[in-house]
């Protein structure tokens, strides 16, 4: 059985704690790569659904313990993953920043968009701790519900991607009115980034305070990015958050994922300092061993359309991707969350057949 190296405790590491702490060379690697998915909570579920009816509208969903609980363990009683994901959303932070945002049926997050620095009054970081203690009671609540096998991951949006939502004041667009107003008032938008960063950082450290075992920054919209900017916007404040945390928690693992970031990943990595990179399909398999898994744990990247649509394609990927990447550092995930229509069939197909790899 594995051990923690400390000769105190018999508690086992955790295999996505020790899959991540593989790169340092201290860790041997596991005989089956660990796992969990992007979205495994979610409207694919019927019992998801069941509850989801129960509450007035998405984001009180997520500032309900009860309900954020039982839908975060429902994948986890299904599918027997070795992570379980906090169930919450990575706007909770504008709204706690004293931001308008709604979810609306069928549309996603609609915000009231912030595109003047004279709007910066409206949002206060003093606020944001004590808005989001029910997701510290979550958090909390979920510590004691997991097995000793089962890593509580905890998250976050990265400053780029929740200010292209508090901006643009919904999903589905090119981020044009971010992308401009970073390059024609780059020192009004880095205000808003500092803001970020402080409110992320603070958020995130109260996470692990409360039981968080790994961290995941999504930066979604880090793709739209020209070079200059991805470096300005994306990797410096992940840096600074990754940092800040670390002062605070050093040895917690903390996964980044600057989707559809290209050949950039490599210095995403090299300069943020994140212990696992989250890779969405686009990325190569053999660019990203010998880029990437030399340097960190890395994490994905099957196509969320080839689970859904199943068949021999999802079984080539699933051993293309074993295949090419279990021989380093590696934890199975998805390139994005799971579709809404993903029949849970395919889910579980990927589980038994993770459940059943023996390299
Ligand atoms: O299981 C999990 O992964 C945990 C929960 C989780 C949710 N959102 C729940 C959710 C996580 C980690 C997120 C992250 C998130 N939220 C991201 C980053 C990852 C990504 O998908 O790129 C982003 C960009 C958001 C913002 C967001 N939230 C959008 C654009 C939408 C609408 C699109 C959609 O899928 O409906 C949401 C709503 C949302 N967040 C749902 C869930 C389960 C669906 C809403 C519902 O049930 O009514």
């Amino acid at each position: 059985m594995p051990s923690n190296n400390n000769a105190q405790s018999n508690i086992p590491v955790k295999p996505m704690i020790q899959a991540l702490r593989s790169t340092s060379g201290s860790t041997p690697l596991l005989k089956r790569p660990p796992f969990w998915l992007m979205r495994q909570a979610g409207r694919y579920l019927p019992e998801y659904r069941e509850v989801r009816k129960t509450a007035k509208n998405f984001l009180n969903f997520c500032y309900s313990p009860d309900l954020a609980v039982e839908v975060t363990l429902q994948p986890i009683r299904r599918f027997k993953p070795d992570a379980a994901i906090m169930f919450s959303d990575i706007l909770v932070i504008p709204d706690a920043l004293g931001q308008k945002v709604d979810f609306i049926e069928g549309r996603g997050p609609v915000l009231d968009p912030i595109r003047h620095v004279d709007q910066f009054g409206i949002l206060n970081p003093l606020n944001v701790l004590d808005y989001l203690k029910p997701v510290f009671q979550t958090i909390s609540r979920l510590k004691n519900e997991l097995d000793d096998k089962t890593a509580l991951i905890g998250f976050a949006g990265a400053p780029w991607t929740v200010a292209v939502y508090m901006i643009e004041g919904h999903g589905g667009t090119d981020c044009s009115h971010a992308r401009c107003w970073a390059y024609e008032n780059p020192e009004g938008f880095s205000k808003l980034m500092d803001i970020l960063v402080d409110a992320t950082s603070e958020y995130l450290i109260a996470q692990i305070d409360h039981g968080a075992e790994i961290i995941q920054l999504f930066d979604s919209w880090a793709g739209v990015l020209s070079e200059t900017q991805f470096r300005k916007w994306v990797i410096e404040p992940n840096r600074q958050i990754v940092e800040k945390i670390r002062a605070r928690h050093p040895h917690i693992p903390i996964i980044g994922f600057p989707r559809n970031a290209g050949n950039l990943y490599k210095d995403f990595v090299e300069q943020t300092g994140v212990d696992g990179v989250s890779l969405d399909h686009g990325v190569g398999i053999d660019w990203a061993v010998e880029h990437l898994q030399s340097k960190c744990t890395v994490q994905g990247n099957l196509d969320n359309h080839v689970l859904l649509s199943g068949g021999q394609a999802l079984d080539d990927e699933l051993n293309r991707i074993f295949n090419g990447f279990s021989n380093g550092p590696f934890i199975f995930n998805l390139g994005h969350g799971v579709l809404q229509f993903t029949p849970v069939d395919h889910v579980q197909h990927v589980a038994d057949f993770i459940h059943q790899w023996n390299g």
